[in-house]
């Protein structure tokens, strides 16, 4: 292992903050270590491996797609990116039929900014505090965090005003006949596994046709099933304009995509928007069998009666523990704010030592974004050992 590390400190880009663990094979929730220890994963690769880590249905259709076809460009038709956009037709919010494929959450975002722009002739986009879009020149600049934002401002564009999240009435100031667009994400990740009050996304939306300004969710993490519906806006039942996807639609394959309403999408042309990876036939393999096994499991079903169980379990550990300030989100995307971030560092540490992985985001938010198979056993060995870690813990 301590060579892998070295390798790694001297050959890339040290912009990672990684968990001293070298991580070589998985299968379903769990994922052995270059020494041969196994862990239960509740990161997940950052809520993308909903099906589990290698998941046979996965391997089979990214093997086989591999072995016909897996790069021809857009220049051609190609059968699995047509056959994945009439799928995703069929999840996403009645409204939303039209679909561009990338290749990461970032390039969604950055896609459905240009859209909102050419769509609707405005400048400016309406973010929210707490946000995280990517990390690209434009999503960069819609996300929240200043020490994300400030070293590369030469590179950002000012057309960014930042709102409180969950304040309908800051929204209103903020969004005007020059606002493009505003863009939210249904519950924040990054930000903490933040979930608004009931009737903020219908106002947000009200607000938005009001003011002749396009509506973006930003589903990258939300997506596909995790919160219990296919889409978290689902909840609420308010349809955006425009919608990004990303993480776990590939399953661990790497695809974004944004879909939009057919009027909005009609803005762009040939030549707008292009990605010379985007939607090639082995992403959209790998992403229509996804979709299709998440249907056939009914994992979003599985991911609301999982995720109750689970939220149960984690306030009973607020209920004991003085350092635990809340228990957070819906369906399998959960978070538990500590006090401290000491605290959530040190529980992060114990928690693998033990054998679980599981991160901390927003500080000492200790995130749960695990695959939508976890069994209640596994969720009732994470939540024993956070006890006892817990009790360890200093200032708990
Ligand atoms: C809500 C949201 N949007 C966008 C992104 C960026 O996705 P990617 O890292 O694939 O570019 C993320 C990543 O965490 C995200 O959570």
């Amino acid at each position: 292992m301590r060579r892998i590390l070295e390798l790694e400190k001297r050959y890339l880009a040290q912009t990672y903050h990684r968990q001293p663990l070298v991580l070589v094979e998985g299968r379903g929730m769990v994922v052995r270590d270059i020494g041969g220890k196994e862990y239960l994963d509740f990161v997940g690769g950052i809520a993308v491996c909903a099906l589990g880590h290698c998941h046979p249905a996965l391997v089979e259709a990214i093997s086989e797609q591999a072995k016909k076809l897996m790069h021809v460009s857009n220049l051609y038709y190609t059968t699995p990116q047509v056959e994945l956009a009439q799928l995703l037709a069929k999840i996403t919010p009645k409204g939303i039929d039209k679909f561009f494929f990338c290749n990461s959450g970032a390039e969604a975002v950055e896609g459905a900014f240009k859209l909102s722009i050419k769509h609707t002739k405005r400048q400016r986009i309406v973010a929210m505090q707490g946000s995280f879009h990517g990390r690209t020149s434009a999503t960069v600049g819609a996300t929240w965090k200043a020490s994300y934002r400030e070293p590369f401002a030469p590179l950002i564009p000012k057309i960014f005003d930042f709102v409180p999240f969950d304040d309908l009435a800051a929204a209103e100031r903020a969004i005007t006949d020059r606002t493009a667009a505003v863009i939210v994400e249904p519950i924040q990740g990054e930000g903490g596994i933040n979930v608004p009050s009931e009737g903020y996304l219908k106002g947000l939306r009200e607000l938005c046709d009001a003011r002749g300004a396009l509506l973006i969710f930003d589903e990258v993490q939300t997506g596909m099933g995790r919160t219990g519906k296919w889409f978290a806006c689902q909840h609420w039942g308010v349809t955006p304009d425009v919608m990004t996807i990303a993480k776990a639609l590939g399953g661990g394959f790497p695809i974004g995509c944004f879909g939009a309403k057919a009027e909005v999408m009609g803005s762009f042309s040939a030549g707008d928007h292009a990605s010379t990876f985007g939607g090639n036939p082995l992403a959209c393999a790998a992403a229509t069998t996804v979709v299709r096994t998440m249907m056939r499991l009914k994992l979003p079903r599985r991911a609301a009666r999982v995720g109750r169980y689970f939220k149960d379990r984690l306030e009973e550990l607020a209920e004991k523990h003085d350092c635990v300030r809340e228990v957070r989100g819906l369906g399998l995307m959960l978070g538990m704010e500590l006090t401290t971030k000491e605290a959530a560092d040190m529980t992060v540490k114990k928690a693998m030592e033990r054998g679980f992985l599981i991160n901390c985001t927003a500080d000492r938010v200790l995130r749960f974004v695990p695959p939508l198979v976890v069994e209640r056993e596994h969720i009732d060995r994470l939540v024993d050992a956070l006890d006892e870690i817990l009790s360890e813990v200093r200032g708990c």
